[in-house]
């Protein structure tokens, strides 16, 4: 086959270095890459988003399917884009259709398809600019230290932690008042959660799934946990405390009600799913989907 990667990470590189192991892949292109790709396929000077050229692309060079690497082009609808062009209908694209991604595009979205399947979170609730003073009892109700999270893609910067009544609503009204562009017109309000994090994933046609390694992500950026946190600069797998039982209780509690429940809801999904679980005392909660693999956890995973 003849592959084409999206993305220019070190997610990519650890996904390029893996697929180019297939006996099954004669060509491996990467676009737009990075150096780490280069080494093992084709770097293509296109970006992830600029689908008309990818799909020019891929016509031209004969590739048979698509991995896609972060989450932009899922949110944006690459995958509905290939569908939709008779020219590329035919090609797979790894990763779910836009109206999958949104499980990582909205926060409000994910809280409110958990609580549909049952699935265990912490408790929220969502305002926008027209229930401010709402939202601000809705604090009151709540102990510290307080949650919120922007509705829409931050870049992994649009969930803030405070440890004080009155910096949570300084902040809820600051976000609602455009701190994070559109992306904070709506905020999510939730219970603090106590645990450990685990990234668990899966790869799935929408019907099965083929879990991976679970992985642990480091992001505080100073020595011994200190400091902002960073989109991850280091993982481990395996992780010590996902025993058997407890992967089953994610797999039961957890995987097995994402899945069937994408289905039901007409959901078109084939690509990856990623957990962000916590570990509290024992069971596992989702604090949050991604509908990609993680960087850098990837880098171990692939191992
Ligand atoms: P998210 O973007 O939703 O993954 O949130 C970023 C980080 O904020 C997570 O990796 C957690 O460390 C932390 N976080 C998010 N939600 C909660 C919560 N309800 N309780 C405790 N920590 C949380
Ligand atoms: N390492 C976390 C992420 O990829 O979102």
């Amino acid at each position: 086959m003849k592959i084409l990667l999206l993305g220019s990470g070190g997610r990519e590189h650890a996904l390029a270095w893996k697929i180019a192991q297939s006996k099954k892949v004669e060509k491996l292109f990467i676009a737009p890459g990075n150096a780490g790709t280069a080494l093992v396929g084709e770097n293509v000077n296109i970006k992830a988003d600029e689908f008309e050229a990818l799909k020019n692309f891929c016509v031209d060079n004969g590739v048979n399917m698509v991995v896609v690497g972060p989450e932009d082009p899922l949110v944006k609808g690459i995958y509905d884009d290939f569908k939709n062009d008779k020219r590329t209908k035919d090609i797979p694209v790894i990763g779910p259709s836009k109206n999958g991604a949104v499980l990582e595009g909205s926060k409000d979205f994910a809280k409110g398809f958990m609580e549909r399947h049952g699935i265990p979170t912490a408790k929220y609730r969502t305002f926008d600019g027209t229930s401010l003073e709402e939202g601000l009892k809705f604090l009151e109700t709540l102990k510290a230290p307080y949650v919120l999270k922007a509705d829409g893609l931050c870049a992994g910067k649009g969930v803030l932690i405070l440890p004080t009544l009155d910096e949570a609503k300084k902040e809820l009204r600051e976000m609602l008042g455009g701190m994070f562009g559109n992306a904070s017109a709506q905020v999510v309000i939730e219970e603090f959660l106590s645990g450990i994090e685990c990234s668990v994933f899966v790869l799935t046609d929408g019907k099965d799934y083929k879990i991976l390694p679970e992985a642990k992500d480091y992001k505080r950026i100073g020595e011994h946990d200190t400091g902002l946190n960073t989109g991850g600069m280091g993982s481990v797998t395996p992780v010590p405390f996902a025993t058997e039982e407890w992967m089953k209780k994610v797999e039961d509690r957890i995987i097995r009600p994402t899945v069937e429940g994408l289905a039901e809801e007409n959901i078109d999904y084939k690509g990856f799913i990623f957990f962000g679980l916590i570990n509290v005392e024992g069971n596992p909660m989702v604090i949050e989907y991604n509908c990609r693999m993680g960087d850098p956890e990837t880098e171990s995973v692939m191992l």
